[in-house]
């Protein structure tokens, strides 16, 4: 799916990559760009709508909802990443709420918009999602269960004709990772990286040179098999 004229969603939105995606889908043609933020945001074009957006916040969610009327795209991007040792069940449930739920609960109150436009959704991930990165081991656990329920809700929206792309990001210069001192790609980078990959209609996108190394193998290996295989229990179900 290419973005000219498209309504796109995009949460976590005033920096880092969700802040990059805005720019980049404005650029892309884009008709309207809802920008989910905790705080106030101001954009200078006006086809950016500011959404006030919580992923954690039902009624913050259920709110912004019923201010949309039309969306062909989705884009979970919010996240929070904290170091941890697992011994912390608070951090384990925070990295849970905002970076599993919080997609959860975001897409199913968009849901009937993106059915009705048979859209896309893309959820920003990482390559802790495909083996955990131990410095932080909560936000690798919230990150793999979030590529699973991207999988099944591949399997269940295929036949409504919504795509879902699980987007595994390799290290972008953001906020998020000041303390690691390696090679990151630019915001930008990873923007342009997830809208070509979205433009190809790849179920996992892999948009920075990091990630770029595992894209290859990951579609060629065991997981990716077992997923399509799986796949096919909700076709035979559905037939009945
Ligand atoms: N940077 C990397 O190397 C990297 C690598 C792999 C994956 N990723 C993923 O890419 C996505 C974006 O990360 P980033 O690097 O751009 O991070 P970032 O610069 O730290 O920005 C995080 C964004 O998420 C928002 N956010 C946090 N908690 C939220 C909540 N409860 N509700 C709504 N928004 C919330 C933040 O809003 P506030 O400003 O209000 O805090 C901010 O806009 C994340 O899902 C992250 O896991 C990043």
């Amino acid at each position: 799916m290419d973005m000219e004229n498209k309504t796109v969603l995009i949460t976590g939105a005033n920096r880092g990559i969700g802040r990059a995606l805005v720019d980049e889908a404005l650029r892309r043609g884009a008709r309207r760009v809802y920008a989910g933020t905790r705080g106030p945001l101001q954009h200078s074009d006006e086809r950016v709508t500011p959404l006030t957006l919580d992923v954690t916040d039902e009624s913050q969610i259920q709110k912004a909802a019923a201010e949309v009327d039309r969306l062909d795209v989705l884009i979970n991007n919010a996240g929070v990443a904290i170091y941890d040792d697992l011994s912390d069940f608070e951090v384990i449930e925070k990295h849970l709420a905002v970076n599993l739920l919080g997609p959860a609960h975001v897409t199913q109150a968009f849901l009937p918009l993106l059915k009705r436009s048979k859209g896309a959704i893309v959820n920003n991930l990482s390559l802790a999602a495909l083996a955990p990165l131990p410095v932080i081991p909560g936000y690798s656990i919230s990150k793999a269960a979030a590529l699973n329920m991207t999988q099944s809700m591949r399997a269940l929206l295929a036949r409504e004709g919504v795509t879902v792309h699980a987007v595994v990001l390799g290290p972008i210069d953001t906020d998020m990772n000041r303390g690691f001192d390696i090679p990151k790609a630019s915001t930008e980078t990873a923007a342009r990286g997830i809208f070509d990959g979205l433009e190809r209609g790849e179920e996992e996108i892999f948009p920075d040179p990091v990630s770029q190394s595992v894209a290859e193998s990951w579609r060629a290996g065991a997981a990716k098999a077992l997923e399509r295989q799986f796949a096919a229990f909700v076709r035979s179900a559905a037939n009945g």
